[in-house]
């Protein structure tokens, strides 16, 4: 198998195949993910709510994500490995910015970094890819954004949010990142963004004219059924086979039938014949 990079992008970008991206937060998972040829690992701040049940994401630490993106980094040897900066470590300055990406490579073991936001992250964009860390950019639905946006809501479907989404798809490629993700984008204008950008898109929820894209991997394997997504599918439905598995184990213990002896150790029993 291929080790994917920064390049393994532009170059899909070129030849038109499509990429593939998929959120993973620790290092057994990784290793599982390793072995799909699926192109790139995001370390989505999403493990706010996936792996640490918050309610959103804006309660992620950088220490989160040094914490879960060097465990998928151990793991995943191929894919192109890609940690989210979460809420506030982009935004109070140039500097800031570019050392918390930094500690993101340096600590996480990430290639590159992605972060939310057009044109009023272009300068900062600009900065982390100068300091030689990719950046992937992120636009539409920006959950980092919650407060500011009130509530959750695809974007793109006025004329005010048309302009700002060509606006930073734009200002986001001109800034130098490799890629950028459209998220919860009308699958027509993530196709005219596209199509504009020399750049590859990753869509969620944004259609199948995308040049690739991205799902949170608890969704596309059915770990979690009280909430599916729209833009979601169900590649397999493993939270029910984790039950299953659970519960049988519940019961082979409370029956006796587990463990048997293939199960256990083996000693002299002569030692114990005083005892
Ligand atoms: O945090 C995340 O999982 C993401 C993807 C949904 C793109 O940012
Ligand atoms: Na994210």
């Amino acid at each position: 198998m291929k080790k994917a990079t920064v390049r393994t992008f532009k170059e899909a970008k070129e030849t038109g195949e499509k990429l593939t991206m998929i959120t993973c937060y620790d290092y057994s998972t990784a290793k599982l993910v390793d072995k799909s040829g699926i192109d790139s690992i995001l370390i989505g701040d999403s493990l706010g709510m996936t792996m640490l049940g918050y309610e959103d994401t804006l309660s992620v630490t950088l220490e989160d994500m040094i914490h879960h993106s060097s465990a998928v980094a151990r793991g995943a040897k191929h894919p192109l490995i890609i940690c989210d900066m979460p809420f506030l470590t982009y935004s109070t300055g140039i500097r800031d910015s570019v050392m918390n990406a930094g500690r993101l490579i340096s600590e996480g073991h990430a290639h590159a970094v992605k972060l939310e936001g057009g044109t009023e992250v272009k300068d900062v964009i600009k900065a982390i890819v100068d300091a030689k860390i990719p950046v992937c950019a992120h636009i539409g639905l920006t959950p980092q954004s919650v407060n500011a946006f009130g509530g959750f809501r695809v974007q793109g479907k006025d004329e005010a949010t048309v302009a700002k989404l060509f606006a930073d798809a734009k200002a986001v490629e001109e800034a130098g990142a490799f890629a950028v993700v459209l998220e919860c984008v009308p699958a027509a204008l993530a196709k005219k963004l596209t199509e504009m950008l020399s750049i590859p898109t990753i869509g969620i929820g944004a259609g199948v004219d995308c040049d690739g894209q991205v799902l949170v991997y608890q969704d596309m394997l059915g770990m979690f059924d009280d909430f599916v997504p729209k833009f979601v599918h169900q590649f397999a439905h493993i939270g029910e086979a984790m039950v299953q598995g659970f519960k049988d184990y519940n019961d082979a213990v409370k029956d006796g039938s587990f463990p048997t002896k293939e199960h256990e150790f083996t000693m002299d029993e002569r030692l114990l014949e005083d005892k």
